[in-house]
């Protein structure tokens, strides 16, 4: 390869697009649902827990081979450890990012429908039972959702063609700052309803005899699915990034702020739930069925509405990019595709599969494997067993296997004594801490060993 390889403009980009990568339907869609069913307040904590000890490291421990390597999550591991088994790291994250990419681009493709909602007033029904039963009239329907799903892997194409700087940068550098400023609109406005205060018990205080191994399993799944973590997203984009990137600092804000955008998610939602009169266990249908309900009831109900749906689909948007150019990088590095081909191929999959995903709340609801549809399958095998298990081995790899210089070069370029202490810390929870949680927690909550 004769080609330099592509890198992000400026620092601002790099969190543009790292934080575009992990702000997404994980923090607005999947932590509001997983939270209001498994307790609220409890399920918060677990997950903080997850993201500060665990999810934290193990960024910066993908960071480390990202930038050391240059490559993709496959020729990353290739290049680091050759002839080991430790390349099946690289191929599960592969089949991790074309998973979760199928059956996100499904609610992505919701968040284009209620776009289109929003726009003509939900086809003027506005009591909470005629919105409640839209939801599972579009979910279940057979064209609608599947079109949605198209259109919206349609718009990934578009900005993945057009290349990481012109395209996935730009992009991000728009999207991403215009979210923050929706997203502290709705807080305020959430907080000025009758239920806030309900609402902001059942997110912060915490009720701890919800909580089983399983719910365990479900909070580590939503700190790695969270942060984008466990799969080599994080290893493609900062192959991008330059030596001057501080990546110890550039870890902690990326995890701080999607951490933050997941609480703000749950300001916003949990007080309209309890305003309403609502259930907190909704699951998936949550935010697409309480929300609406809670804008008709606004004034200003089609701009509000519009301005949420947007919200959503853009931190959809930047995320399904950053799960695509895992595969993209890939197959550009080493099969020596052109950029426009991979994506081709990319999309493509993920168009057949996530047809299916979409699918399944209707006319397939019926195929069920495990007990579960294929959307909920994809989510849950992904989410909450490949991405930790790619995170137990990317953290063994770095803290037992990997050359102790490079990861201290790469985290304290400079060895300033702030830098080294931050490496050493890192290494420590690589080695130790992040391993023997994440082991814990699969022997428990996968019911290996039972208490
Ligand atoms: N972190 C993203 C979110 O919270 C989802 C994601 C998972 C993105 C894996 C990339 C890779 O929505
Ligand atoms: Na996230």
């Amino acid at each position: 390869m004769t080609e330099k390889r592509a890198q992000f403009a400026t620092r601002l980009g790099v969190i543009a697009t790292t934080v575009g990568s992990a702000v997404g339907l994980g923090n607005i869609w999947r932590f509001p649902y997983e939270a209001g069913v498994h307790g609220g307040g409890a399920f918060l904590l677990i997950d903080l827990f997850f993201v500060f000890v665990v999810g934290i490291p193990v960024v910066c421990a993908e960071f480390i081979i990202g930038r050391h390597t240059g490559l993709n999550v496959r020729g990353a591991f290739k290049a680091l450890a050759p002839k080991r088994a430790w390349g099946v790291v690289g191929y599960m994250g592969l089949l991790s990012s074309i998973l979760i990419l199928s059956f996100y681009s499904v609610v992505a493709g919701w968040t284009m429908k209620y776009i289109a909602l929003s726009l003509s007033d939900f086809d003027g029904i506005n009591t909470v039972e005629g919105l409640h039963g839209q939801f599972d009239r579009f979910a279940s329907s057979d064209w609608s959702p599947l079109v949605c799903t198209l259109l919206f892997l349609l718009a990934n194409y578009l900005i993945l063609a057009r290349g990481v700087q012109k395209g996935i940068e730009r992009m991000s550098n728009i999207m991403m700052p215009l979210l923050f400023v929706i997203l502290a609109v709705f807080c305020v406005n959430s907080l000025m309803m009758p239920g806030a205060a309900d609402g902001l018990k059942f997110l912060f205080s915490p009720d701890f005899s919800q909580v089983t191994p399983s719910v365990m399993i479900e909070a580590m799944g939503q700190a790695f699915f969270s942060l984008s973590l466990g799969l080599g997203c994080l290893i493609t984009y900062s192959s991008y990034f330059r030596k001057e990137t501080p990546l110890l600092r550039t870890a902690g804000t990326m995890a701080a702020l999607d951490t933050l955008v997941a609480i703000l998610a749950g300001v916003i939602i949990f007080p309209a739930v309890f305003t309403f009169g609502l259930q907190p266990e909704a699951g998936p249908r949550l935010v697409f069925e309480i929300l609406p309900s809670v804008f008709c009831r606004m004034p200003g109900t089609m701009l509000w509405s519009t301005l949420f749906f947007v919200l959503l689909f853009v931190a959809s948007l930047s995320s399904t990019i950053s799960m695509s150019e895992i595969c993209i990088s890939y197959l550009t590095d080493e099969l020596g595709m052109s950029r426009r081909k991979a994506t081709v191929i990319n999309i493509a999959v993920a168009m057949v599969l996530g047809s299916l995903c979409a699918l399944s709340f209707g006319s397939l609801s019926g195929w069920k494997i495990f007990g579960m549809t294929l959307f909920n399958l994809f989510d849950y095998v992904s989410s909450n067993i490949l991405l930790p298990l790619g995170g137990l081995l990317i953290s063994l790899f770095v803290g037992w296997v990997l050359d102790r210089a490079v990861v201290r070069r790469e985290l304290s370029p400079d060895g300033t004594r702030r830098g080294l202490l931050g490496a050493r810390i890192v290494v420590f929870c690589l080695r130790y801490i992040a391993p023997v949680c994440i082991a814990t927690v699969f022997v428990f909550g996968l019911g290996i060993v039972s208490l």
